[in-house]
C-alpha cells in the first residue's frame, strides 16, 4: 500500500511541475503566476478539489508520443470564492502553450458539464495559444465541444473568462460567448489571427499589443468587460465580481443581511444637479452615493462611456445600474451605448438581478456616421432588452429623457415597474428650442418672438408634471431620498412575477 501511495505523491508533483521548471521561470519572468498559482490566489484556502490530473493527450504524431504532460495543459476543479462554490480552470502555459487538445477540451467540459448540473458560475483561466497544432482536426472538435457548452450554459450560470496571456484562435471564441472578459494589462492578447498571418495577408504592421491588448479590447472592440494591472489584481476583481453575483438562474435575488443598511437621506444629491440644464454633472457620484457602501462594480467603464454599466447592492441586495453619463456626448444614445447597455440588461435579466436605472437622455445621437453605422439597429437592442426584461424594473429620471430616448430607457412604457422621476426632470417629445423652431416656423426670424415661445414651451412642458399626470411617473421624489425610495421599491418588488408569451427563443436585432 505505501507504495502505490508513494507512486501517487510523485505523480502528484510530476503533474504539478507542468511543463517544467525552465518554462515556469520564463512564466514568471513575463510577471505571470503559473496556472496553479492563480487557481490559489481565485480560490479560498484549501477548497480547490482538483479533478483528472494525471490525464494526458493521445497524439503519437510529430514526436508527440515522447512528451507527455500529466493533465495536458490545464488544470480544471472545483473551489469556493468567499464560501460560494464556483468550478475552475485555469490553462497552464507551460505545457504546449495552453494549447488545447482533445483530451484538454475533455477536461474543460467535465467541470462545465458540473457546474450545469449543480449550478455553480464557470471561470475560464485563459492563457493559450489556441487548438494544439499537433493533433490537428482533434482539438477542432475540442474546442467545439466547448463552444456548444458555453451556449448552452449561457443564461443558466454565469460564465467569467479571464485572459492572462496570449490567446489566439478558438482561445478567443470561447471566451467571447462568455458573460465577462477581463484582461491583465500588458501580458495578455486577444486575436483570431495574430500580427504575423496580419502582415501576411494585408501587409499591416501591428503589434500584439495594437492588435489585441487590454486597451484594444476595452476601449475600441469591446470585446474585454475590464482590465487590471496584474495577474493578482485582476483575480482579485474577479472575486468581487462573482461575490455580487447569483450562482445560477434558479437563485432568486438574496439580500445580505449583514450588508450596509443605512437609508438615511443624502442632501449633496439635492445639488448634484446643476441650475443650468445644458451643464453636465457626473452620474458615478449618483450611483455611488446610492449602493451599499458606496461600492460599485463598473462593467466595460472605458467603452462607450455615455452610458454607465455595472453592480452595487442596496441593502445587500444586488442590482443592476444602468445610467447616462452626462459628462460624455451629453450622455446621448450612440451605437456603442445601445450594444453595451442592451448586453448588460439581458445578463441582469438572465440572471434575475433587479435594474435600476438613472436617465438624464437628451435623445439619440445625430449624424452621418451614425446612420450608416446601424444605430437603428443597435440603439433598438437596448430597447429590445429592456422590453424584454422582467425582472424588478426601477427608473428615476434626473434631468433629461426626451423622445425616443425616453421610451428606451425603461420607460413605463416598456413594462418599468416603479418610475420616479427628480424635481429637475424634463420629460418631453422634444427639446424646448427643437419644439418651437419646428411649431413656429414661420416666426423663426424673430428672435424676440421665438424666445418666447421656447420660455412659454419650457414653462408648460419640460417638468416632470406632465408625464406624472398621465401615470408615465409613479412620483416625483426628493433626491436626497432615492436610496431609500430604491430599497423600498426592490423590497416590495422582490417577489415580482411577469411572463412573456410562449416562444423557442426571441429573436434581438444582433
Ligand atoms: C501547439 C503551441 C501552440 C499551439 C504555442 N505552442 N501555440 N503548441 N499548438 N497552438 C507552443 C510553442 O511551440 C512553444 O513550445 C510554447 O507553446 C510557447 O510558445 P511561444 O511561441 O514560444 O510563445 P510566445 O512567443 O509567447 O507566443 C505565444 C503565441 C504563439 C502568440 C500563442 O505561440 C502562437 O502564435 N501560437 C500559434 C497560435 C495559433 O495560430 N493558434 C491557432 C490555432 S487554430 P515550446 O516547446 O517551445 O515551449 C485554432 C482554431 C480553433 O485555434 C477553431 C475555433 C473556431
Amino acid at each position: 500500500m505505501s507504495d502505490i501511495i508513494k507512486l501517487l505523491e510523485k505523480k502528484r508533483e510530476e503533474a504539478k511541475l507542468g511543463g517544467g521548471k525552465k518554462r515556469i521561470d520564463a512564466q514568471h519572468a513575463k510577471g505571470k503566476l503559473t496556472a496553479r498559482e492563480r487557481i490559489e490566489v481565485l480560490l479560498d484556502q484549501d477548497t480547490f478539489e482538483e479533478y483528472d490530473m494525471y490525464m494526458e493527450h493521445r497524439t503519437n504524431d510529430f514526436g508527440m508520443a515522447d512528451q507527455k504532460y500529466a493533465g495536458d495543459g490545464v488544470v480544471t476543479g472545483s473551489g469556493k470564492i468567499n464560501g460560494k462554490l464556483v468550478y475552475v480552470f485555469s490553462q497552464d502555459f507551460t505545457v504546449f502553450g495552453g494549447s488545447l487538445s482533445e483530451a484538454h477540451a475533455e477536461k474543460i467540459c467535465k467541470i462545465m458539464d458540473m457546474a450545469m448540473k449543480v449550478g455553480a458560475p464557470i471561470i475560464g483561466i485563459n492563457d493559450s495559444g489556441g487548438a494544439r497544432i499537433q493533433e490537428g482536426v482533434a482539438s477542432l472538435a475540442g474546442y467545439a465541444e466547448v463552444f456548444q457548452r458555453n451556449v448552452l450554459a449561457s443564461g443558466v450560470v454565469p460564465q467569467i473568462s479571464v485572459i492572462m496571456g496570449p490567446c489566439a484562435g478558438g482561445a478567443v471564441y470561447s471566451p467571447a460567448m462568455t458573460d465577462f472578459i477581463f484582461m491583465v494589462k500588458n501580458t495578455s492578447f486577444m486575436f483570431v489571427t495574430g500580427p504575423d498571418v496580419v502582415k501576411t495577408v494585408t501587409q499591416e504592421n501591428v503589434t500584439q499589443e495594437e492588435l489585441g491588448g487590454a486597451k484594444t479590447h476595452t476601449s475600441k472592440s469591446s470585446v474585454a468587460d475590464g482590465a487590471f494591472n496584474n495577474d493578482i489584481e485582476t483575480l482579485q476583481e474577479v472575486k468581487s465580481l462573482i461575490d455580487l453575483l447569483p450562482s445560477s438562474n434558479r437563485e432568486k435575488s438574496k439580500n445580505i443581511k449583514d450588508s450596509f443598511q443605512d437609508l438615511s437621506p443624502d442632501y449633496s444629491l439635492d445639488t448634484l444637479v446643476p441650475e443650468n440644464a445644458n451643464k453636465p454633472y457626473d452620474m458615478k457620484e449618483l450611483i455611488n452615493k446610492v449602493v451599499d457602501n458606496n461600492y460599485f462594480f463598473e462593467i466595460q467603464p472605458d467603452f462607450a462611456k455615455n452610458i454607465i454599466t455595472g453592480f452595487g447592492r442596496i441593502e445587500g441586495r444586488t442590482v443592476g445600474f444602468v445610467a447616462n453619463q452626462p459628462l460624455v456626448l451629453a450622455g446621448c444614445l450612440d451605437i456603442d451605448s445601445g450594444k453595451k447597455g442592451g448586453r448588460f440588461v439581458r445578463f441582469c435579466d438572465c440572471f434575475n438581478i433587479p435594474i435600476v436605472t438613472f436617465v438624464d437622455v437628451p435623445g439619440f445621437l445625430p449624424g452621418v456616421s451614425q446612420e450608416h453605422n446601424g444605430i437603428i439597429k443597435n440603439g433598438a437592442k437596448l430597447l429590445y432588452a429592456y422590453a424584454e426584461a422582467t425582472v424588478p424594473k426601477i427608473t428615476i429620471i434626473t434631468r433629461k429623457a426626451y423622445g425616443g430616448a425616453y421610451v428606451v430607457m425603461a420607460s413605463k412604457h416598456l413594462r418599468g415597474d416603479i418610475n420616479y422621476a427628480w424635481p429637475s426632470a424634463e420629460i418631453a417629445v422634444m427639446g424646448a428650442k427643437g419644439a418651437t423652431e419646428i411649431l413656429f416656423r414661420n416666426e423663426i426670424k424673430d428672435k424676440k418672438k421665438i424666445d418666447k415661445r421656447t420660455q412659454e414651451y419650457t414653462d408648460q412642458f419640460v417638468n416632470p408634471f406632465i408625464a406624472s399626470k398621465r401615470g408615465f411617473i409613479d412620483d416625483v421624489i426628493r433626491p436626497h431620498s432615492t436610496r431609500r425610495r430604491i430599497a423600498t421599491a426592490l423590497e416590495n418588488l422582490k417577489d415580482k412575477e411577469l411572463s412573456s408569451p410562449l416562444k423557442k427563443h426571441d429573436n434581438i436585432p444582433l
